[in-house]
């Protein structure tokens, strides 16, 4: 099953707020539900992100109005500011705009559908690297949700895994939570689970921990961003990861596609960290009137990062 496809006339997107409990999908047929879908996380990960803002300027493009078009992907491209792929994807779709709705429709279709075939090949290439880098079994250390549920199918980080798992290659996964919305917990712990990885969960703050005890081999994340000069813009909590991988002396990998890189970033200190709303940390487990600072992403300097790999290459280390 899909994370996100097009069917006829609207899209369809798991979603992800029900999961595990539920895999319930929801029928998007209006920009303004695609915007909610996104800033609530029902659709989330930069490669399905993508795809989410090119369909959604299909969908903008049927009413045939290509001025109110434009204007609801301009709303759509900054729903979220920290994944360069939603911009990239309403981009792509948006410059086809003046050529009508079919137009539209068949660059979104492209996207979506390379999604599928850019995956399996960062899936295979990045696997392939670590073997090389590693022998087997390959342990690993992973953040968020960096899986088939971040892409349309497969996944980055998880796309590696599954490789490594297909390959007979990978031994244990271990994943961290991800704070506050869990990505990791209910997401990536759900997809191991389906796909019959062995995988064990631990609170954030312990990745570190787990790399600095010798327990992985190697810390494989996905992206929101890349820099051009390489620094790595992911879920928050991933920078400590990377300076746990670079003590420990073991690989801290980046698997993301191409569309991932941005070269009109000079560095992280360029990106908009996206600041979510302090409700999603507070509750009853917090004094009333909490300041809380919800920063959704960090920033992992080029020089913490092993290897980027994508659909094309592997950037290792200046
Ligand atoms: O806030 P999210 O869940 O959209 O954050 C997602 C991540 O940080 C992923 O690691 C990243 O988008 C890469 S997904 C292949």
């Amino acid at each position: 099953m899909r994370t996100i496809d097009w069917r006829g006339d609207h899209i369809e997107l798991i979603d992800q707020t029900r999961l595990p409990g539920e895999l319930v999908t929801l029928r998007i047929d209006t920009v303004d539900a695609l915007v909610d879908a996104i800033t609530r996380l029902a659709v989330r990960g930069a490669p399905a992100l993508g795809v989410a803002g090119a369909l959604g300027v299909a969908l903008a493009a049927r009413s045939g109005d290509t001025e109110q078009a434009a204007r609801q992907a301009e709303t759509l491209r900054t729903a979220r500011p920290t994944a360069v792929n939603l911009a990239w994807g309403v981009d792509r779709a948006r410059a086809r705009l003046g050529e009508g709705p079919d137009a539209v429709l068949a660059e979104a279709l492209d996207i979506l559908d390379a999604d599928v075939r850019v995956n399996r090949a960062v899936g295979s290439r990045g696997a392939r690297w670590l073997l090389d880098a590693l022998g087997r079994p390959v342990n690993v250390q992973t953040h968020c949700n960096a899986g088939a549920l971040a892409c349309v199918e497969w996944g980055t980080a998880l796309g590696v895994v599954r490789a490594l798992h297909r390959d007979g290659a990978l031994g244990h996964v271990y994943l961290n939570e991800t704070r506050p919305l869990l990505q990791g917990a209910r997401l990536t712990a759900w997809e191991l689970a389906q796909a019959g990885i062995a995988h064990t969960l631990v609170v954030d703050s312990a990745g570190p921990s787990v790399v600095a005890r010798g327990m992985v081999n190697a810390v494989i994340v996905g992206a929101d961003r890349v820099a051009a000069n390489r620094d790595v813009i992911n879920k928050v909590g991933t920078y400590p990861l990377a300076l746990a991988a670079a003590r420990a002396g073991i690989p801290f990998v980046v698997a993301a596609p191409e569309s991932t890189i941005d070269p009109d970033t000079p560095d992280g200190s360029a990106v908009t960290i996206e600041v979510r709303d302090p409700a999603e940390m507070l509750g009853t487990h917090t004094p009333p009137d909490t300041a809380a600072l919800n920063l959704a992403f960090d920033v992992t300097p080029a020089d913490l990062v092993t290897a980027i790999v994508t659909e094309d290459r592997v950037l290792t280390a200046r």
